[in-house]
């Protein structure tokens, strides 16, 4: 017999290195709080059922409720000779009451049924979290001044100019993909928030356990009824990971924007310069470094997910050792995800966007091209497909003359010459950039008035996820 737990069928101790390759206490950190919560609920239901003697429940809550408090103030240590939280926990009650009253502790309850219901707990105030950071971000996005319904961007499609839009509607366009971010939080939530605790080891127990009793005491929404597939599910973990994977992902391309907008050729957008780090060797350098890392990390997130589909895809159904794998891959994750959200916000506070910059460029790339086209369906009936060949055909003759559509003299003599004239103040008009984001008036498109339309919705789903 070994001085373990579990040491009665044995004759001899695992050796250091067998511990330390087992051993999940630097992990389980996380989880103390849960676990301690879970032992109370646990030790409620056995006293209140009769299954252990009320004295017995009574002494064991009372060491609990001690080991709380010293958690509480942050001078619970957990021993690594211990393997686990589990056994860690259970080791503390039995050295203050002893085998006699602290070995009732874990009648009826296994770490099986333990650690899925601790990192449900857990998971649970995460998810809660990222919403939390996620609403924060949108917030951000969505509190932009009235003057950015007109500050000018080029629109990109296939990376090369495409139509002008505003920065409220590039604002509103990343809140709007956030927000499915907190969708997918939440309904991830609904399936962590499930009670696994008395399913016991595998398949239930002969003790009469009220299961419905320590989901309420926990928090739960309800019981996860099947007691083998609640000991051996980690579908829940692993589309909270997806979640993250995917909210890791929405940043990483809004990073991707900044990194590559506040480079010199573009000049549309500076991070403020608490976001940015210099060179050891180049004085001129500033370098976005935050929206780079944002970028970067999404590969964390995105790793995790294939980390715990390959890990748990081979287990078969109760508990294997692989499963307690899940547990530091997703904390990566977590902090990886948390830890982008929140930076992300105070970055997205703080960036200037330059609207002149955004004018010129959408004037020197053509951006405005499809206006002269629309022009000439809306005032000559024109068919839409004839249109786009003559604005193409002014393109190319203005691209050999090395000119741009600004060159409205050279524009109104070519046009003549195709057989559609247009007056060059009329063109001046209808490749002005601005008036091109102000006509975009359909519902969702880059108008003031449609994007004003967007915030509105937005924000009242903002206000539907906050109060929930
Ligand atoms: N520490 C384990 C984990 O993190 C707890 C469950 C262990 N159960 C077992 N039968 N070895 O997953």
């Amino acid at each position: 017999m070994t001085d373990k737990l579990w040491g009665g069928r044995f004759d001899e101790d695992i050796t250091q290195d067998v511990l330390d390759y087992t051993l999940t206490v630097d992990v389980d950190v996380r989880l103390v709080f849960a676990d301690l919560w879970q032992d109370i609920a646990h030790v409620l239901m056995l006293g209140a059922g009769g299954i252990v003697p009320g004295e017995v429940a009574r002494a064991l809550l009372g060491s609990l409720l001690q080991l709380w408090e010293q958690n509480e103030r942050g001078e619970l240590r957990l021993r690594p000779e211990l393997e686990d939280v589990h056994f860690n926990i259970e080791q503390m009650v039995i050295e203050e009451l002893g085998r006699e009253i602290g070995g009732h502790l874990q009648t009826a309850r296994s770490r099986n049924d333990q650690v899925s219901t601790d990192t449900r707990m857990y998971l649970r105030r995460v998810q809660l979290d990222a919403v939390a950071a996620n609403l924060d971000l949108i917030g951000v996005l969505l509190a932009f001044p009235e003057e950015e319904l007109l500050a000018i961007l080029p629109g990109y499609t296939h990376s090369q100019a495409a139509q002008p839009i505003s920065v409220a509607f590039w604002k509103t366009a990343h809140a709007s993909m956030l927000l499915r971010d907190v969708r997918r939080l939440r309904d991830a939530f609904g399936r962590t928030d499930e009670s696994p605790l008395g399913a016991c080891a595998l398949a239930g127990t002969s003790f009469p356990l009220d299961r419905e009793l320590t989901a309420r005491l926990l928090g739960f929404g309800r019981v996860l009824s099947h007691a083998l597939d609640a000991t051996s599910a980690r579908d829940y973990l692993i589309e909270s990971a997806a979640a993250f994977a995917i909210g890791g992902n929405t940043l990483s391309r809004m990073a991707e924007e900044v990194v590559m907008w506040s480079g010199h050729e573009y000049s549309l957008v500076e991070v403020s310069d608490a976001y940015a780090t210099g060179s050891s060797i180049m004085p001129q350098k500033k370098n976005p470094v935050v929206a780079e890392l944002a970028r970067g990390r999404a590969g964390r997130t995105a790793g995790t997910l294939v980390q715990l589909l390959t890990m748990a895809k081979g287990v078969t159904l109760g508990y294997s050792c692989d499963l307690q794998e899940d547990k530091p891959y997703l904390w990566h994750a977590i902090d990886a995800y948390l830890s982008t959200l929140r930076i992300t916000a105070g970055q997205t506070r703080g960036l200037r966007f330059d609207s002149a910059r955004g004018e010129e460029l959408c004037w020197d790339n053509f951006s405005t091209a499809t206006e002269l086209a629309n022009h000439l369906v809306a005032e000559r009936g024109l068919a839409f497909r004839e249109a786009h060949h003559v604005s193409g055909a002014l393109v190319s003759a203005l691209l050999k003359r090395g000119a741009t559509l600004r060159d409205t003299a050279a524009g109104a003599e070519i046009l003549a010459g195709l057989g559609h004239p247009v007056a060059e103040p009329v063109l001046a008009r209808i490749f002005a950039p601005r008036n091109a984001v102000a006509g975009y008036v359909s519902p969702g498109g880059t108008s003031p008035a449609s994007v004003g339309a967007v915030r509105d919705e937005l924000n009242e789903a903002v206000a539907g996820h906050a109060a929930w």
